[in-house]
């Protein structure tokens, strides 16, 4: 049989642990020997208010069960405040899961400047702000873990979700960014677009569903990621209910024309099919799987550009 993945002396921080799916991180990586860093600010699904008790009651579900925690009020903007909670209790940080969250839906006509700044500041900022607080430590001690929490509204974007969605795909590059840098150190970082029940869809989903959405059915590839011994770094994946699957970027192969005075609208148009066609997609991953370089040589060596008829605009082509 496969032995369990442990997390026996390791310290994750686990920000906004006081309900839905950071509460269920918080109490699963308790069970497998880990010391958590319950954080949460306690606040309402608008990001308003404040309060101890969320991350209190989770600190003591993990004590009662035998597990070792401690719990931190402060909110992710304050991220250096609450690696240092993880230092005091436990000396170390291995594992940030920046997951603390809100919610200012609106339809982008409504959205007021305030419904945008607090969603980047609550997810961007955040979480730039407790991993930068980690990364110090991660590259001294040669080990790091980071998941990041992105949203399908960010991949594929949402109605009513602009500020949130915005916010959201961020945390993607950020991740993706992250994994180049901390490869060398042995710093993992991946980013996970999850579909849970918490007090953020109940309103919007009805309870048979709810019911297979538990955010129990997300914990498990958070901590696959998590393991010493997982590779991956740099993935996105969606999951929920039982499903988990990776996404990557698929780009067409493109057309390619002439780089001279001839280049117009009107020939870009003319190759609008080669440029939309996804029949023989190529998968970059990286700034350095565009080559240009070659891209260019080969262009040097093709006939005009097609300078259609069909695309004149005032009796010149355009
Ligand atoms: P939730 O509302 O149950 O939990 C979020 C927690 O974050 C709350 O306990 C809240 O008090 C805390 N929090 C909010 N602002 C904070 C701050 N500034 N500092 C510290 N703690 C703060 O929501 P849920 O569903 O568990 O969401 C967790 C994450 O997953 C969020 O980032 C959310 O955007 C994301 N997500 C959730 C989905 C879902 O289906 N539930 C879908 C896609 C993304």
């Amino acid at each position: 049989m496969a032995q369990e993945l442990r997390f026996d002396g390791r310290t994750v921080i686990v920000t906004g642990a006081g309900g839905g799916l950071g509460r269920a991180y918080a109490l699963v990586f308790a069970s497998r020997g880990a010391n958590v860093v319950v954080n949460d600010l306690g606040v309402s699904r608008a990001g308003e208010g404040h309060s101890s008790a969320a991350a209190d009651k989770v600190v003591d579900e993990i004590i009662a069960a035998g597990g070792k925690a401690v719990a931190n009020y402060n909110s992710v903007e304050d991220g250096d405040k609450i690696v240092e909670t993880a230092l005091k209790a436990f000396g170390r940080v291995d594992i940030v899961i920046n997951n603390a969250g809100i919610l200012r839906d609106k339809s982008f006509a409504r959205m007021t400047d305030s419904d945008w700044d607090l969603i980047q500041a609550v997810h961007v900022r955040g979480s730039y702000k407790v991993t930068k607080a980690a990364w110090a430590l991660f590259r001294k001690q040669k080990y790091g873990r980071i998941i990041n929490t992105a949203s399908a509204a960010g991949i594929y974007g949402n109605f009513g979700q602009a500020n949130y969605s915005a916010a959201k795909l961020a945390l993607v590059s950020f991740t993706k960014t992250l994994a180049k840098e901390g490869a060398k150190d042995n710093i993992h970082a991946n980013v996970i677009a999850p579909i849970a029940a918490s007090r953020m869809t109940e309103t919007i989903m009805p309870p048979d569903v709810l019911e297979s959405l538990k955010p129990d059915y997300v914990s498990p590839l958070v901590l696959y990621l998590c393991h010493e011994s997982t590779e991956e770094s740099g993935s996105l994946f969606e999951l929920g209910a039982g499903f988990v699957a990776k996404l990557r970027w698929e780009r067409s192969k493109g057309a390619i024309s002439k780089a001279d005075p001839n280049f117009l609208p009107g020939a870009v148009a003319a190759k609008w099919n080669e440029i939309t066609d996804f029949s023989n997609p190529t998968y970059p991953n990286a700034i350095t799987d565009t080559d240009f370089v070659s891209l260019l040589e080969h262009a040097k060596s093709l006939p005009p550009n097609p300078k259609s008829d069909d695309f004149k605009f005032d009796g010149k082509v355009v």
